[in-house]
């Protein structure tokens, strides 16, 4: 049973128990049902609260049934919530926590609603690619005005039950909180005989006072969200309900949500609240791993990554301080630490006052002594084995014995730097994203020996700083940057081959990518990867990179930084303008190696990047770098700009069917530097 029927003197209580949120699959349907019909079929009940269990009234469908044939199983939501706004005794919502989709339209279709503060309400389907399908679009615009539901529906924003305090969505509101259900039960007594029975349906919609408000949202939801379906389709439902009868309203809704439901955007975005979900579930840690309590935090390192790292422990009050040797590059990074929380403040995201409390929970230190009892250590240090070793020399010499010791390596092996210790459990890799205060992916690297305490506490940690953390194992670039090589070398081939760089950038916008490859390296400095390949061709001379990154940096193109890279810049302006030096350069270099010039399809660009991704996360899954393939696509989303609606890399694949890439690559692997591909 996934609901509870408890009977207090003529009022029947269903509560709805089906944790952590109570969803409505199919048994949870079928007990508010069976429930439901037992309460009207008994003379002694004259009416009926529905409740949650726990700290929620429902979280909605069940989302992990979609797709499923449990779905559309009888009871179907929309038929449980028509027995109920059809029922002959007043049903009554005590809404007592998280009321959203499915959820808020049960409340809705119920003939009564009562909750209290801090309750969040929403109908958040677009999030996953859908509208609400059981008949949240018809009947909440007949309780809120039109401005309010569009937020909500196409936004799929969360409001709390406060703020609709005034609103006719809710019929009573307790502020004594832990008295909602006797509340509940008193407001039924006295509702008891009340007839007509009040339902949303037959309400009218609240007058829509701006005639150009469709338009203006869809105009709106068609800029902001060019890629998906679904915001528009909201808005199109909800306008139903102004021009249309419920019945009708209703009709055209369930059309709506099950195209939303078949189409690739929904299925991608379902499985990314998923895979968000499963991230945080690590192999070897569980509910009874001892997490240890992370009070004061070191950085090692004063640069960029250093001072980055540094601001995300003080923006979440955790004090922190940075050790450079160096007194200048202290004083640097500091400096940069109070500039980057100033322009926050001048863009008026945090407070002067938060600013100042951010910066005094940052200190500096010239001595490891100084830091000896920091309960985790970060090392940003160069990217060098020697100057790694000397720091975690150090730092097994001074540090107390419960520290957590992290680098913040994305190159080296962290197996080997752990071993510089004489407490190799203790050492973990913690690997940032450029800039390490904005960027939300956190890749956590577990090293063979790294214990299950150590990995317990950085995941932790991770969520108070606000990052969504991966656990990779110890491989050349770990799970993201290992395939990101592969994805820029045949960005570059395309280029051998006769693309421009507008080109393959235009096509992989087009696929929903913010930016295509070479507008992102102008963007991070062509130089940079520059100094990753020059490192590269001398510890792994046979692997095949094009030489013509290396032609662009030659020329001192390094980006946007130079107002030159793939593209050209003028002062000021970040509009990447075609370059014809550029487009020379790659005619010349092709013609001197005498690469064979063809045009290139956008989907053959599109696939030879993606499949690369793909590819390499397939290799990655078998080398058990990463745990599951959908901790891949959350790598993807969170740190390099996959677009979310295309659920990630290894999704795609999926999406696709592996027996295409196969065949795709297969096709690559004949064509130019087909060797890449093996
Ligand atoms: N269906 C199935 N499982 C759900 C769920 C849902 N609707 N909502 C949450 N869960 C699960 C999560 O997967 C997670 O499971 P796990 O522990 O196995 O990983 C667990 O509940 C806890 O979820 P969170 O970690 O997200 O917990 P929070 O407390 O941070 O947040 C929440 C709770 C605000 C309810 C958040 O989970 C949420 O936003 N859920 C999605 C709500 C939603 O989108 N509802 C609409 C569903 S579609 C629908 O109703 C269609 C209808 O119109 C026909």
């Amino acid at each position: 049973m996934s609901a509870l029927l408890e009977i207090h003197g003529s009022i029947a209580v269903i509560r709805i128990d089906n944790p952590p949120v109570n969803g409505l699959g199919l048994s949870t349907r079928t007990s508010i049902n069976e429930f439901l019909q037992e309460s009207l079929s008994r003379d002694d009940i004259a009416a009926i609260v529905l409740t949650g269990t726990a700290k929620a009234f429902s979280g909605g469908a069940d989302i992990k049934e979609f797709g499923t044939d449990k779905t559309f199983a009888s009871p179907n939501l929309p038929s449980v919530l028509d027995a109920i706004e059809n029922a002959r005794k007043p049903v009554i919502a005590a809404i007592n926590g998280v009321c959203m989709g499915g959820g808020l339209e049960l409340a809705l279709a119920c003939h009564y609603r009562i909750t209290m503060s801090g309750c969040p309400i929403a109908l958040p389907e677009v999030k996953l690619g859908l509208l609400p399908g059981a008949g949240g679009t018809q009947r909440l615009p007949r309780l809120l005005d039109m401005a309010t539901c569009i937020d909500m529906v196409s936004n799929g924003s969360i409001y709390l039950s406060e703020n609709l305090r005034q609103s006719a969505l809710f019929d009573s509101f307790i502020d004594d909180q832990s008295s909602l259900l006797s509340s509940a039960i008193e407001f039924a007594i006295a509702k008891s005989a009340a007839r007509p029975i009040p339902k949303t349906s037959e309400r009218p919609v609240v007058q829509v006072g701006d005639p150009n408000l469709f338009e203006a949202a869809r105009a709106v939801f068609h800029k902001k969200s060019p890629f998906l379906p679904a915001p528009i389709k909201c808005i199109d439902v909800l306008e139903m309900s102004t021009l249309h009868s419920f019945e009708d309203g209703l009709k055209k809704e369930r059309e709506a949500f099950q195209f939303l439901l078949n189409g690739a955007e929904s299925k991608a975005l379902r499985h990314i609240f998923v895979a968000e979900r499963a991230v945080g579930k690590i192999d070897g840690v569980n509910a009874e791993t001892t997490v240890r309590t992370i009070k004061q935090v070191a950085v090692i390192g004063a640069g960029t990554m250093g001072a980055g790292i540094a601001m995300n422990f003080a923006s979440a009050g955790i004090p922190v301080q940075i050790l450079d040797a160096q007194a200048a590059s202290l004083e640097r990074g500091l400096l940069r630490i109070r500039q980057n929380y100033g322009a926050t403040v001048a863009k008026g995201r945090l407070s002067q006052e938060q600013c100042e409390r951010n910066c005094a929970l940052i200190s500096g230190a010239q001595d490891y002594e100084q830091i000896r009892d920091a309960d985790l250590v970060i090392e940003a240090v160069f990217e060098q084995m020697e100057v790694k070793e000397e720091v975690f020399r150090s730092l097994d010499r001074v540090m107390k014995p419960s520290a957590i010791l992290a680098s913040n390596t994305s190159t080296l092996d962290l197996d080997q730097i752990a071993q510089f210790t004489s407490r190799p459990t203790d050492v973990i890799g913690l690997h940032f994203f450029s800039p390490a205060n904005v960027m939300e992916l956190l890749e956590i690297v577990r090293g063979k020996l790294t214990s299950p305490e150590v990995l317990a506490t950085c995941a932790n940690l991770s969520k108070k700083i606000k990052k969504t953390a991966v656990v990779a194992g110890v491989c050349d670039g770990f799970i993201g940057n290992r395939m990101l090589a592969q994805y820029t070398k045949q960005a570059a081939f395309l280029l051998e081959e006769g693309c421009t760089p507008q080109q393959v950038d235009r096509a992989i916008e087009n696929f929903g990518f913010a930016m295509g490859p070479f507008r992102v390296s102008d963007l991070a400095g062509n130089d940079i990867s520059w100094a990753i390949r020059k490192a590269r061709r001398i510890s792994k001379p046979d692997e095949i990179y094009s030489d013509l990154g290396d032609l662009l940096c030659e020329q001192g193109r390094f980006g946007q930084k130079t107002q030159a890279g793939w593209y050209d810049y003028t002062a000021g302006d970040r509009t990447a303008h075609p370059s014809a030096l550029v487009a020379n350069m790659i005619g010349d270099y092709s013609q001197k190696n005498g690469f064979k010039q063809r045009s290139i399809s956008d989907q053959e660009i599109v696939e030879r990047l993606i499949f690369a991704l793909a590819n390499e996360g397939r290799k990655i899954l078998e080398d058990k770098i990463a745990a599951r393939s959908s901790d891949i696509d959350v790598v993807y989303l969170k740190g390099y700009g996959f677009p979310r609606h295309r659920g990630g890399p290894m999704f795609y694949a999926e999406l696709v069917g592996w027996d295409y890439v196969d065949a795709a690559i297969d096709t690559f692997s004949r064509g130019h530097r087909g060797e890449t591909w093996a």
